[in-house]
């Protein structure tokens, strides 16, 4: 999740890149660099001042030399290495003519780093994306060309990429490539440019074409020629783009939060890249925590606030279910100011997208303070949380912009339920085939989400017919009640509608008192092991004049006799439903928020991220 940007035959190279880094920032900003090319000659400035690393790279660039046509930038969210200038793109291979950069995630960049240096080659970052420079530089060095030294080099890289290299030795030319992370080329006449997203570009080029997985393109002042990875001619789909700027930012949605809801399958995919050996070990290159450490763990708690909380309750089902390890799970607020009880092999987890919400980390503080080892889950690499635990795991689900968190949510539970994985396997507490079993299932849910997103026309309809109610009630039962937390809470700061979400059990405790019509009871009702019990919750508030909606299973024909609304989502291992079935109740209360003309992206009286107690 970063930015990328290239141009070739311009009179205002320096600009352009300028310019098309700041409209690029929202895909993150622990970094931004630029390398201008000539013939014999790489000029590189890169800055690492998180929000204000594009300021910082424009006051760098004011002591560049001018007359250079061509150049590549890049604005960074760290997913491997801290962000720090060493890190910061372009990387150059060893003789620093030839710069890269790179967006996404190169998986087997270990083993290609042990074998670059075997051969004499010198690192000078701790990114995974530096391997490419010295890939090209090797291609580059037995005489081929730059668009062949790329294709070259792809055949050995296994991941995710959008590259774009340019060498000295060939100035005027920028190869680029892609598989997975989103590429793009423009035209105008006698400039050809490149960019992860069309906003870069937009008011410079004039015609528009998308990069295909497995493409790569020779770009020059004239324009550009595309090939496969076997060096086939490929033609380019040319876009018809109508947007404005600001449109073009969000991806062509209307809001962020539209953007980060269907940017799930890629958070999912992000996260559970890179993370199992060959030989079926879980594996997390950041975790800074022995096996034996991990081995040695006789209690989990969890602590975290808002959304992160409801992940974490997620957790504990499948620490407890595949680990067998006891978990408690806590909000952050409240564990430090209890005396918590930390015994000798008490594993803390803190959970936070921002990795700066002050609850956590004085939660986590406290904790090893009273000598627990804590591992932090955190969505930004480096933050107070990620350094100041003995341990981290990154979920890598890119910057959320939006207040309300979605796409983070679902790769928290991914990156816990892989810990979890991790803890069974060094517990002997599952078959090795069943956590393949459960690894491969976990991998599959993308689609899944993809598949609810794909239903969100329904949503939107029952949506519809809904403005009006006030008060709503969310339950579930089993897995179903963490999402049902989540659901409530996500119509609550959007719509700023009343809803409770309660586990369905609880009901008959009191609430049920409030259930007259009028009343909205949206019920989570995937999980089977539950699924009976949940259907008498629902036939109870029913009887008393309530309108359910229930979230169920494409194969549910028992639903309908209960609910007056159905949102169906595809089927999965009980395990990963949350993250599934979360889909129609962020679109439900999106749409309800919308409905009532609420902003979306910003909901009144709240903050991204949270720094006061
Ligand atoms: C809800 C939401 C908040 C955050 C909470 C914790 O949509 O975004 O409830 O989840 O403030 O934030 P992090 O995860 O950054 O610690």
């Amino acid at each position: 999740m970063c930015g990328i940007i290239g141009v070739v035959g311009s009179s205002d190279t320096l600009a352009t890149l300028l310019e098309g880094l700041a409209r690029l920032e929202y895909r993150g900003y622990d970094s931004a660099g630029i390398a201008l090319v000539r013939p014999g000659q790489t000029w590189r400035a890169r800055c690492a001042a998180g929000t204000e690393s594009v300021a910082a790279l424009r006051i760098e660039c004011e002591r560049a030399p001018s007359g250079f046509s061509s150049g590549i930038g890049h604005t960074r969210w760290a997913t491997h290495g801290a962000p720090e200038v060493a890190n910061a793109h372009p990387h150059l291979d060893c003789s620093g003519n030839i710069a890269i950069i790179h967006n996404g995630i190169i998986e087997n960049h270990t083993e290609l780093q042990v074998e670059l240096e075997a051969r004499g080659h010198t690192f000078t970052s701790v990114t995974d994306s530096e391997v490419l420079a010295h890939l090209i530089e090797e291609s580059r060095s037995q005489g081929l060309e730059l668009l062949d030294a790329v294709r070259a080099s792809l055949k050995l890289v296994r991941g995710a990429f959008a590259l774009a290299a340019m060498d000295a030795g060939e100035p005027d030319v920028i190869v680029a490539a892609r598989r997975i992370s989103p590429l793009v080329v423009g035209t105008a006449a006698g400039v050809t440019y490149l960019a992860s997203d069309v906003p870069a570009i937009l008011d410079r080029a004039t015609a528009f074409y998308a990069v295909n997985d497995d493409e790569v393109v020779r770009l020059g002042p004239e324009g550009f020629r595309a090939v496969d990875l076997d060096g086939a001619p490929v033609r380019l789909h040319q876009l018809s783009i109508e947007w404005d700027l600001e449109t073009a930012q969000k991806g062509g949605n209307d809001d962020f939060i539209t953007k980060e809801i269907n940017e799930q399958p890629d958070a999912l995919r992000d996260t559970l890249m890179d993370r199992r050996r060959p030989d079926g070990t879980i594996t997390f290159d950041e975790l800074r925590i022995s096996d034996d450490e991990l081995r040695e763990v006789k209690r989990v708690v969890l602590v975290a606030a808002g959304t992160s909380h409801h992940a974490a309750l997620v957790a504990k089902y499948a620490i407890e279910r595949w680990a067998r390890l006891s978990v408690d799970v806590d909000i952050s607020s409240e564990y430090r100011y209890r005396d918590p009880v930390v015994e000798i092999g008490t594993l803390v987890i803190g959970v936070s997208q921002s990795g700066e919400t002050i609850d956590t980390i004085m939660a986590t503080r406290e904790a090893q303070r009273r000598g627990a080892r804590v591992v932090a889950i955190s969505n930004i690499v480096d933050s107070s949380m990620a350094r100041e635990a003995s341990a981290v795991i990154y979920t890598r689900a890119g910057l959320e912009v939006s207040v309300a968190s979605t796409k983070s949510y679902v790769a928290q539970i991914a990156a816990l339920e892989l810990l979890a994985l991790r803890l069974a396997q060094l517990r002997g507490t599952l078959d090795p085939s069943d956590i393949d079993a459960f690894f491969h299932g976990l991998n599959a849910v993308g689609a899944q989400v993809a598949t609810a997103l794909e239903r969100r026309g329904h949503v939107e309809d029952v949506a519809k017919q809904l403005i009006g109610a006030h008060d709503f009630f969310f339950i579930g039962r089993h897995l179903g009640f963490p999402t049902a937390m989540e659901g409530a809470l996500k119509l609550k700061e959007l719509s700023y509608l009343h809803a409770e979400g309660y586990p369905g059990g609880e009901l008959k405790h009191g609430p049920l008192a409030l259930i007259e019509p009028g009343v909205v009871v949206v019920a989570v009702a995937t999980d089977l092991v539950m699924h009976e019990k949940i259907l008498s919750n629902l036939a109870e508030v029913k009887a008393r004049g309530a309108t359910v909606v229930a979230v169920a299973t494409d194969d549910d024909d028992a639903i309908a006799a209960v609910a007056d609304y159905v949102l169906r989502v595809p089927a999965t291992e009980p395990m990963f439903s949350p993250m599934v079935d979360v889909v129609p109740l962020q679109i439900f209360a999106y749409s309800m928020a919308r409905g009532l003309g609420r902003n979306v992206d910003r909901p009144r009286n709240l903050a991204k991220t949270v720094t006061v107690e």
